[in-house]
């Protein structure tokens, strides 16, 4: 009975994340509206923010990893193990998918990613996320992990969608790092991600108080996310009245 409260839970959670969210609604995210009026520093712009979330996801997950140890939820751990371990080493040469990203950039667009600083919107997504994990209980903790497994396939069929834009201006091939990156992503790793946190999650939380938190953990990442794409929004649109006034006068 109760194994059957969580799945429905579940099946509201995947059912809401396009329709309610619009982080990961391509019709609906503020910077999938308005790409392609974007200049090509503007759109560099948005997807160097964007690498950081690879970078950021397994901060991320060790937070949650931490928390749920913590808590004695053995199952939901070791996914947290299993997970990280795959991020950070591609099969085929052993780079990190991070890595794999901004290895791209630098080889075709020769654009250093790394050393690109987070922006004030993405720098408070980080900081929201880490701490809404860290304060919240195990299943809260666990409901933000399911947030971001479960939007990985929408936002990353979306940043493709960015990237092939952003090559198309340049006429050049998009490297095979980056397309191994999304394509992996997108075909199966996030499929897995999501599919085997979401067994675990069934063996692992059952009660009222569990469900409310994993629900209410799931609610306020994927608000965090909104936030974050709202803000790249507005900094795409404050810098480009600055550089118009500045060019006014
Ligand atoms: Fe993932």
């Amino acid at each position: 009975m109760l194994m059957n409260t969580i799945k429905q839970l579940l099946d509201n959670l995947d059912a809401a994340l396009t329709v309610k969210y619009q982080a990961v609604n391509y019709e609906t995210n503020p910077v999938a509206v308005d790409f392609d009026d974007y200049s090509t520093n503007e759109k560099i712009y948005v997807l160097a923010q964007y690498s950081l979330f690879s970078r950021y996801i397994v901060r991320f997950l060790i937070e949650v990893l931490y928390k749920t140890s913590m808590g004695g939820l053995g199952l939901v751990a070791a996914e947290m193990q299993r997970n990280l371990a795959e991020e950070l080493s591609d099969g085929e040469n052993g780079d990190p998918h991070y890595v794999l990203l901004i290895k791209g950039f630098l080889l075709a667009l020769n654009k250093n990613l790394y050393s690109v600083e987070a922006s004030k919107a993405t720098r408070s997504f980080e900081q929201h996320i880490l701490t809404s994990i860290h304060d919240g209980n195990s299943a809260f903790a666990t409901g933000v992990a399911y947030a971001l497994e479960s939007s990985a396939v929408p936002e990353l069929i979306m940043t493709r969608t960015f990237v092939d834009r952003l090559f198309a201006e340049f006429d050049i091939e998009i490297p095979t790092a980056i397309r191994r990156f999304f394509g992996s992503h997108i075909g199966e790793i996030e499929v897995m991600h999501k599919s085997r946190l979401r067994d675990v999650t069934i063996d692992s939380f059952s009660t009222a108080d569990e469900l409310f938190s994993y629900g209410d953990g799931f609610d306020i990442a994927m608000n965090c996310m909104n936030d974050w794409w709202i803000g790249l929004a507005d900094e795409v649109r404050l810098c480009r009245e600055h550089e118009n006034a500045a060019s006014s006068h």
